[in-house]
């Protein structure tokens, strides 16, 4: 039998709840409905059907539904091998090591990979599972203001790892503030402070560079980047994520990411539905072309209707609002018109900054963006003063 609410430490969660709640910061787990804002699905590749037929094939021809370990023990199967190899190659790297989720990707890497004489530099805005893996590492950090090179440069210049090395850490697409690290003055920092660049593609892959292959291929600076990491459960519409990196890389990271050891490998069935998605996404230059001139569109009517989205150019548009309150009055006025929003608070943006995180897929229709904006200034006018 599970304890009581009696128990002292579910008291003290209960407390922790409540103080949440009276920040109007208490999130609950809810089905989405209608028009979706929140998917990462960017190209809508969840939806085609021959993502099913690669997982029915699979299943068809015998693969199994699960892995059964870790790939360090009975979890490795051919079918992953070939995933690896066929990712890199579709990246340009000499390798690929997938992990169970993205933030398994990050965690693993940068916990394995930077050494406690190290100093890694990075940015404000970067994801949870990017500063979870550089606490883990007990790395020096110094973490630069979002996107200021300026500042980046000069704590680069005027920092000291005497026995260790510097790395820079990025996103190339900004997950809530939908703005893009500009890779090519990136690489030039990189190279002139001596520093090694890992960046975090999970909204660039599938969306931004030749065939959707994301923002450090689009600036040719594949091989001059140490790592980067690709999610799969956003363009890619599946999970997992891959880090793509030189061989002596994966191999150190098969040796030491442990959250690539210590975890049961996904059934290998599911590699087949990813490796549909890679060829998916890389035929969908339509959709990307599509996805660029709604979110485009987006922005512009927006902006001119007078709200803030702060610098986003891509795919993901925020409207910033401030208040935790109003984040959520916004939401809840725009489920009423049939769009299912997430309001976006702290601690997942700065605390003032709340605001909805509106994601565009290349499946909305125009008449949609247009009724979304109307209804976003609707709301504004009904606001209570
Ligand atoms: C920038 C970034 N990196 C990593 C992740 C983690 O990926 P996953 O959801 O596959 O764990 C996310 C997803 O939320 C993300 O936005």
């Amino acid at each position: 039998m599970s304890k009581s609410n009696s128990s002292g430490t579910l008291r003290r969660l209960a407390s922790e709840l409540a103080a949440l709640d009276a920040q109007s910061n208490l999130r609950r787990l809810a089905q989405m409905e209608g028009i979706n804002l929140c998917s990462n699905d960017y190209l809508g590749v969840s939806a085609d059907a021959r993502l099913r037929e690669a997982i029915t094939a699979a299943l068809a021809a015998g693969l199994p539904v699960a892995s059964t370990g870790s790939r360090l023990l009975s979890g490795n199967a051919a079918i992953w091998e070939e995933l690896e190899a066929d990712f890199a190659r579709f990246i340009g790297t000499e390798a690929a090591l997938f992990f169970g989720s993205g933030y398994a990707a990050n965690v693993g890497l940068l916990s394995a990979l930077l050494h406690p004489e190290d100093i890694v530099f990075s940015d404000q805005a970067n994801h949870a599972s990017i500063v979870d893996g550089i606490r883990l590492s007990r790395a020096r950090k110094v973490i630069f203001p979002h996107l200021d090179l300026n500042s980046l440069e000069n704590a680069l210049r005027h920092s000291d790892a005497p026995a260790g090395q510097k790395f820079i850490v990025v996103e190339s697409v900004f997950s809530m503030d939908g703005d893009r690290a500009p890779v090519n003055d990136l690489l030039e920092i990189a190279e002139r402070c001596s520093a090694e660049l890992i960046v975090d593609e999970a909204h660039a892959t599938g969306v931004f560079g030749p065939q959707g292959r994301g923002l450090v291929a689009a600036a040719g600076g594949t091989r001059r980047v140490l790592a980067t990491v690709h999610p799969c459960g956003k363009a890619l519409a599946s999970a997992g994520g891959f880090v793509c990196c030189a061989e002596t890389l994966k191999q150190y990271l098969v040796n030491r990411a442990r959250s690539f050891i210590f975890s049961t490998a996904l059934p290998p069935y599911f590699a087949a539905q990813i490796r549909r998605a890679v060829t998916i996404i890389s035929e969908s230059d339509a959709e990307r072309r599509r996805l660029e001139s709604l979110a485009s569109c987006l922005r512009q009517q927006l902006q001119e209707a007078g709200f803030n989205i702060g610098t986003s150019d891509t795919q993901i548009v925020p409207v910033i609002l401030g208040g935790n309150d109003t984040a959520i009055h916004y939401a809840a006025a725009l489920s009423g018109h049939g769009f299912a929003v997430r309001p976006i608070r702290p601690p997942t943006v700065p605390q003032g900054q709340s605001r909805l995180r509106l994601s565009v897929t290349a499946k909305l229709s125009d008449e949609a963006v247009d009724r979304l904006v109307n209804a976003v200034s609707t709301t504004r006018i009904a606001l209570p003063l």
